[in-house]
């Protein structure tokens, strides 16, 4: 499914490398997220690229390497309140701008995101 879908509509790998690079310097920024992620981004922003290629409808580079993503599964381990959603969203939202995600594929791709957002959310404030 590599026609017609998101991931080729914006460009491709190289720009879901620009939207994971923006999105990690953003995260690793953010007071609400810091104390959450590890210190060091490498492998997060390597498990992002690959995840968001296969959700965008690209090939599925994360099934291969990780096998079925099971995300809310795999983010139990961390308490995850709406106000660590909210900063997840907000960072995704200024980093879709700053990888020139042009419209409709910045709305489509935030609207995607905010439902597995809300989704992952597993703490009371
Ligand atoms: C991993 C936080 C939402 C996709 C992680 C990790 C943290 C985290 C702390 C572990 C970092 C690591 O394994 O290197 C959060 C928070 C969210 C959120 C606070 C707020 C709602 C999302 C959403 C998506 C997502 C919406 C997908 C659209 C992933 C993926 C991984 C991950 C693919 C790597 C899983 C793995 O293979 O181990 N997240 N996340 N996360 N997150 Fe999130």
């Amino acid at each position: 499914n590599q026609t017609n879908s998101i991931f080729e509509a914006i460009g491709g790998i190289p720009a879901v490398e620009r939207l994971v690079e923006a999105f990690y310097v953003r995260v690793g920024k953010h007071p609400d997220l810091i104390p959450i992620f590890p210190e060091d981004l490498t492998e997060t922003i390597h498990k992002q690229k690959l995840f968001l290629t296969q959700f965008f409808g690209g090939p599925p580079l994360y099934a291969e390497e990780r096998g079925h993503p099971m995300l809310r599964r795999r983010h139990l381990p961390f308490k995850i309140t709406p106000a660590h959603k909210d900063a997840w969203l907000n960072c995704m939202a200024h980093a879709l701008i700053e990888a020139e995600i042009e419209e409709p594929y910045r709305s489509a791709i935030f609207e995607k995101l905010t439902l597995t957002a809300n989704h992952m959310m597993n703490t009371p404030e």
